[in-house]
């Protein structure tokens, strides 16, 4: 069956799992005040940067006690300096269902040489987190943005616990409810939900990591960019603005404007509705075609901002180069971009759906979708 092309596009076809599009009302102008060719250090910049801490405070609702810090490197920079400067004090469990799981798995068994106990699980598929020890550290990504997979609840982590629970929220964060009471190290970026800059990442710290930071020195050298302490004692201007090394000021200044648009559609739950009827839209999509489905299995764990989608169709006999081709005629079309599956994933598509997305956008997509596979499948 051939069909014809939708009569409409969407105003927005980016639909990039990171870089995420910018928040709708997002212009250059909005980077005018930004304080450049000034020092970071300049009161003006410290002001930055305390703004954008404390912003993030307000929306995530992070308790008074935790720290906050804008480290250097992005999700992954924050996520390094976690596990090099707290790892090793007592046994570790790592927890992988995805690529970027597996990350940090072969970060501590293999770098750090840890004797870790390994939990992974397929993907589409999650582990039992509740079979895990927590009076061990815990090492785990809440949404696994390669496979769509993410912790439902964080019910099954014990409020009390002897060991820390260190985890990679960069696509969770302002689209999932994050229970800090059972975080101890929380790390993301601002270019996922937020659809900020790369290059800088949060470190969000509860009062059980500080101690640990405080009580216990790692075997192995720290490079500058990972110290947290010196003397045994907490950097505490980390946390307050005074940053590592130089951070980008035209970024800062776009995280601010990010952290103002999610003032203006309600805070956290406005963003997790976004999130929300985003990833419905294409839940319903999938649910009436019987050629496509979610690649995450428990309906408990579908992500609402990384949807990941598998074809299912038994004429397709190259998965791979099938989703690839459906990818490529969306694209060609500027209707949808790099909608591709993550290289190290399963064959199919992956949407994002995060709050910087339109609903609209997704819905004005996804009849493409519909095209395009019936054009590939026709081809
Ligand atoms: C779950 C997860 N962890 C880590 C990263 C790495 O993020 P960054 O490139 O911001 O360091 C990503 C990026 O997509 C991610 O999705």
């Amino acid at each position: 069956m051939t069909m014809q092309k939708p009569a409409a596009r969407p105003d927005n076809p980016r639909f990039s799992s990171g870089p995420c599009a910018k928040p709708p009302t997002w212009t250059p102008d909005v980077l005018a005040d930004a304080p450049l060719g000034r020092s970071h250090r300049a009161p003006v910049g410290k002001a930055k940067l305390k703004a954008a801490i404390d912003g993030t405070r307000e929306i995530l609702g992070i308790p008074e006690d935790y720290r906050i810090g804008i480290v250097p490197a992005s999700d992954t920079g924050a996520v390094e300096m976690a596990l090099w400067s707290l790892l090793g004090d007592r046994p570790v469990q790592m927890v992988a269902w995805e690529s970027f799981g597996a990350g940090w798995v072969t970060d501590v068994v293999k770098q750090l040489k840890i004797d870790a106990t390994t939990h992974t699980a397929d993907y589409g598929e999650i582990v039992d987190m509740a079979a895990l020890d927590y009076d061990k550290d815990v090492v785990f990504t809440w949404n696994g943005t390669t496979s769509g997979v993410c912790v439902p609840t964080g019910d099954m982590i014990p409020a009390e616990r002897d060991g820390l629970t260190i985890c990679d929220a960069t696509s969770a964060a302002f689209a999932q409810d994050l229970p800090w009471d059972k975080l101890d190290v929380t790390t993301f970026s601002w270019q996922k939900v937020m659809g900020g800059e790369a290059a800088h990442g949060m470190l969000i710290l509860s009062p059980r990591a500080v101690a640990r930071l405080e009580s216990y020195t790692p075997a192995w050298p720290l490079p500058k960019i990972f110290r947290l302490t010196k003397g045994g004692k907490l950097i505490e201007g980390i946390f307050e603005g005074a940053t590592i090394n130089t951070p980008s000021m035209l970024c800062v200044e776009d995280y601010l404007f990010a952290l103002d648009w999610a003032r203006s559609v309600g805070g956290l739950d406005g963003l997790r509705m976004r999130a929300d009827a985003n990833a419905q839209a294409v839940w319903n999509f999938c649910a009436t075609r019987d050629w496509i489905d979610n690649l995450a299995r428990d309906r408990a764990t579908w992500s609402n901002t990384s949807v990941c989608l598998k074809f299912t169709d038994d004429r397709i006999t190259d998965s791979a180069a099938f989703a690839k081709a459906v990818a490529k005629r969306l694209e060609a079309e500027g209707v949808a971009l790099d909608i591709g599956a993550y290289r190290d994933a399963p064959a199919g598509l992956r949407i994002w759906c995060g709050a910087t997305v339109e609903t609209s956008d997704i819905e004005a997509m996804l009849p493409w979708l519909d095209w395009a596979f019936h054009a590939e499948l026709a081809a």
